[in-house]
């Protein structure tokens, strides 16, 4: 162990070690499964869904954790929720803030069925609060029940999917007075983003692949 210990410092210090034990979890922790990289030809999608969908991959946990503790909030009056939650590891982190709901929108009902599993893996004695629930749909057409709002995306789909998803993420944010977040890692189309009112940068993190936007309350 000692020998490993040493070759992980070597390759990048402290911070690089710290990332590797975090990154661990959950899988090793509970025995869940969470990672993996699957492309969308294989995620039984509807065609409709699967031309405008990106692989499965699952977030690295360091950064979920350093962004979701960066945000200004107070996380027990925020829903979060998880825009092609996959295996369910964004819901498995989030679970470890306190906040009102957290729900996840994953379109292929393989990875929708495994995200279950793993909800129900976690000790409820490990979970800041229990409302964890892994919802089958379509992003582009889910309402947000409640806001605000924190809305999570690791680069799930394209343009088109992405422009309903944003509408409705606004609407929801408009009926609270407080802001509403959306967390955008591998922001591949950012623009978009930054080309609506309701939506304004606030933080930028490892290099610019995970942004921060802030949504306008009524
Ligand atoms: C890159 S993975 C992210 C997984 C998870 N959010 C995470 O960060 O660990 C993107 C996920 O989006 C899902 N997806 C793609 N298009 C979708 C859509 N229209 N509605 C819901 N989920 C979708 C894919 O099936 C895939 O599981």
């Amino acid at each position: 162990m000692q020998a490993v210990v040493a070759h992980l410092l070597s390759l990048g210090g402290v911070h690089r070690l710290d990332r590797f034990r975090i990154d661990a979890y959950p899988d090793e922790l509970f025995g869940v499964s969470t990672g993996g990289v699957t492309a969308p030809e294989h995620l039984s999608l509807n065609p409709s869904v699967e031309k405008h969908a990106v692989r499965y991959e699952a977030t690295p946990p360091y950064e979920f954790r350093h962004a979701m503790a960066a945000l200004p909030i107070d996380h027990s009056r925020y829903t979060f929720i998880d825009y092609g939650s996959g295996k369910g590891r964004v819901l498995l982190l989030a679970a470890e803030f306190p906040f009102a709901a957290i729900r996840g929108v994953e379109a292929s009902h393989t990875l929708h069925e495994i995200a279950v599993a793993n909800i129900a893996r976690i000790p409820p004695n490990r979970m800041a609060r229990s409302d964890v629930a892994a919802v089958e749909a379509n992003a582009a057409q889910y309402r947000p029940e409640r806001a605000p709002l924190v809305a999570f995306m690791f680069n799930p789909f394209d343009e088109v999917v992405l422009a309903p998803a944003l509408d409705r993420i606004a609407d929801a944010a408009a009926r609270s007075a407080e802001p509403s977040y959306l967390v955008y890692k591998n922001p591949q189309h950012s623009e978009m983003v930054d080309s609506r009112l309701e939506f304004t940068l606030r933080s930028a993190f490892f290099a610019e692949s995970l942004l921060v936007y802030g949504v306008r309350a009524s």
